[in-house]
Parts: C-alpha cells; sequence; structure tokens
C-alpha cells in the first residue's frame, strides 16, 4: 500500500489520489444568478443527494486554487440563495465541459455552450432543457471550511423528463444515460454493460459462519462468499442428499475418482459458476456434497 498523510502533503497532489478514488462522482450542472440578475451556468462533481425530509442536495464549488477568490456560482449563492441543478447525460458532456471554462463573472454560460435556459418554477435561476432531471432549489446554508464552500440545498421543485420514465412513471435506470466524472480528465457513463443489480440483502448467516474449507478457499472469490453467507440457513441434509443425484454432481464425482481429482476443488469450481449466475441454492447444494462425498 501507497501511504499518505495529507497535512504532509501538497492539497493539489494529494487531490488527484482524492478525485480518482472517490469516483465516478456524479454532475450537478448548477445555474445561479447575481443581485443584477445576471445568470451563470456551471458543472461540479462535488455533488450528491444527502437527505431525503426534505430533499437534500449539496455541492461544492471550491475556492481557487491560484488566489483562493470565490468562483461565480458560490459569489451568486450568497447573493440570491436559490439555484436550479441540472443532471447531466452523455449527450450533454461536450457543452458542459465548455460551461466549466473560466469565464468572466456576468458571461452568461448558457450562451456560451449553446444549452437552453428553461424558465423555473420557485426559483430565479432558469433550469437547462436537455437535462432529463432537473431541481430547483433553496440554498438554505453554506459551510466554509479551508478552500471549501459547501452550498447545502433544498429541493423545492423537480422536473423529470417522460422519455426516462417506466410505466409506473418511475426512472427507468435503463433509459438514464447519466455521465460521472473521475479524476483527471476521466469521465464514466451509467449505461448498457455498465449497469448491473443486486439484490437487498437479507440478516444471512454471514461470511464468518461458513465452513472453514469454503472460507478459505483458493476458488472461490470475494464476492463469491458475500453470495453463500447471505442465505438464512445452511441447506437441510435431505436436501443436501436429495442433490446429489443431479447429473453434474455425479459428472463432477466420477471426474474426480477416475480423473484422480481433487473433489472439493471440482465442486468449488462448479459453485463458482453458479453463483456467477446468481444461482445460490444450488452453488450451496453443489458445496454441501464435500461433506456427504468425505
Ligand atoms: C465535470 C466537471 C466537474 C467539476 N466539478 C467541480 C467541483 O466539484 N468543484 C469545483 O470547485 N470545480 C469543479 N469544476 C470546475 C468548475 O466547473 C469551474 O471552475 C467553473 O469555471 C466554475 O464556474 P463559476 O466560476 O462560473 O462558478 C468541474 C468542472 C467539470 C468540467
Amino acid at each position: 500500500m501507497k501511504t499518505i498523510d495529507p497535512s504532509e502533503t501538497d492539497p493539489r497532489f494529494f487531490y488527484k489520489y482524492m478525485t480518482s478514488s472517490v469516483a465516478p462522482r456524479p454532475i450537478a450542472l448548477v445555474s445561479s444568478m447575481d443581485a443584477a440578475g445576471r445568470v451563470n451556468l456551471s458543472p461540479f462533481s462535488f455533488f450528491n443527494f444527502v437527505g431525503i425530509d426534505p430533499p437534500i442536495l449539496v455541492f461544492a464549488p471550491n475556492k481557487r486554487a491560484a488566489d483562493k477568490t470565490n468562483k461565480h456560482t458560490a459569489l451568486n449563492a450568497y447573493e440570491v440563495p436559490e439555484v436550479a441543478i441540472n443532471l447531466v447525460t452523455n449527450a450533454m458532456v461536450h457543452q458542459i465541459s465548455l460551461a466549466s471554462a473560466e469565464f468572466e463573472r456576468g458571461v452568461n454560460e448558457f450562451e456560451k455552450s449553446g444549452l437552453t435556459p428553461l424558465p423555473s418554477v420557485k426559483v430565479a435561476p432558469p433550469r437547462v432543457k436537455e437535462s432529463p432531471a432537473q431541481f430547483e432549489c433553496k440554498v438554505i446554508d453554506i459551510r466554509e471550511h479551508g478552500s471549501m464552500v459547501l452550498i447545502i440545498c433544498e429541493v423545492v421543485m423537480a422536473h423529470f423528463d417522460t422519455d426516462i420514465l417506466d410505466e409506473n412513471g418511475l426512472i427507468d435506470q435503463r433509459k438514464t444515460d447519466w455521465i460521472a466524472r473521475l479524476g483527471g480528465d476521466w469521465y464514466a457513463r451509467a449505461t448498457g454493460d455498465a449497469l448491473f443489480e443486486v439484490p437487498r440483502p437479507q440478516v444471512g448467516i454471514g461470511v464468518d459462519a461458513l465452513p472453514a474449507a469454503i472460507r478459505n478457499s483458493n476458488i472461490l472469490t470475494g464476492n463469491d462468499l458475500g453470495r453463500l453467507g447471505s442465505v438464512k440457513a445452511f441447506p437441510s441434509a435431505d436436501d443436501v442428499a436429495t442433490f446429489s443425484t443431479n447429473p453434474e454432481i455425479q459428472r463432477i464425482i466420477d471426474e474426480a475418482r477416475y480423473g484422480c481429482q481433487y473433489l472439493p476443488d471440482l465442486l468449488h469450481l462448479q459453485a463458482h459458476r453458479l453463483l456467477a449466475e446468481g444461482n445460490v441454492t444450488e452453488a450451496w447444494l453443489t458445496l454441501m456434497q464435500s461433506e456427504i462425498s468425505a
């Protein structure tokens, strides 16, 4: 391991490790307004949804490293404590990148980026028409610590493009194409093969309860052990005995016997395959064959 003490490291150097490891981060495209009514639009990936009731979003336009001055978005939030936070899709990435350039204060990045302002209902700054999820927010607090400027916002109105909704009116994650920021110039796209589901866990037996031969297996992975430890109980002796007639088990037992192979390894390989398919029940029944074949 490379170990770093931030207090002994240049913050701008340590930042590279942080942005590449606390990643990918969602991106808030924030529209704000100064006291004169001039509109500003900038992206921020120090951003998240952190409270449910009421709904709270936070983002952090940090002070500029060079001169420690506040970014325009932060100055605006002090002057007019309202913002529109818009989520970003792959179709918008080059426009939001352009909006992030250091334009002079007062320059409207809607115009520079070519993104379209849409009047908000409850706040002064406009929303971004191209964004499929737009949140009108009141700024409820601004906290500063070192160069951090954390803007805490309450969502007072939300708009979702019907194109990303399912038949129940909820967002279908497969219809979204959100992008996220990583370190350096890297972005990620949450779409297609990058998406996968993990069933909600129940209070299972836990990895610590697995037999040592399974827990210390050279074949089963950490994810395999996590799946095996998620079951509520070990399979019954009856179920294990019944499963011993399964053709695949018979084939494995024959392979071990006539091919002079180590049976537990073959069973672990088969269980690993079954777990990859999400078949936890048969994986358990397969692993337990070691007990009765021993
Ligand atoms: C995808 C993306 C994410 C960014 N995230 C942040 C961030 O979280 N905090 C920050 O201070 N700057 C961030 N930046 C840089 C700001 O967008 C940039 O400094 C911008 O000029 C600020 O605009 P403003 O001064 O008009 O508020 C990001 C830039 C990009 C392209």
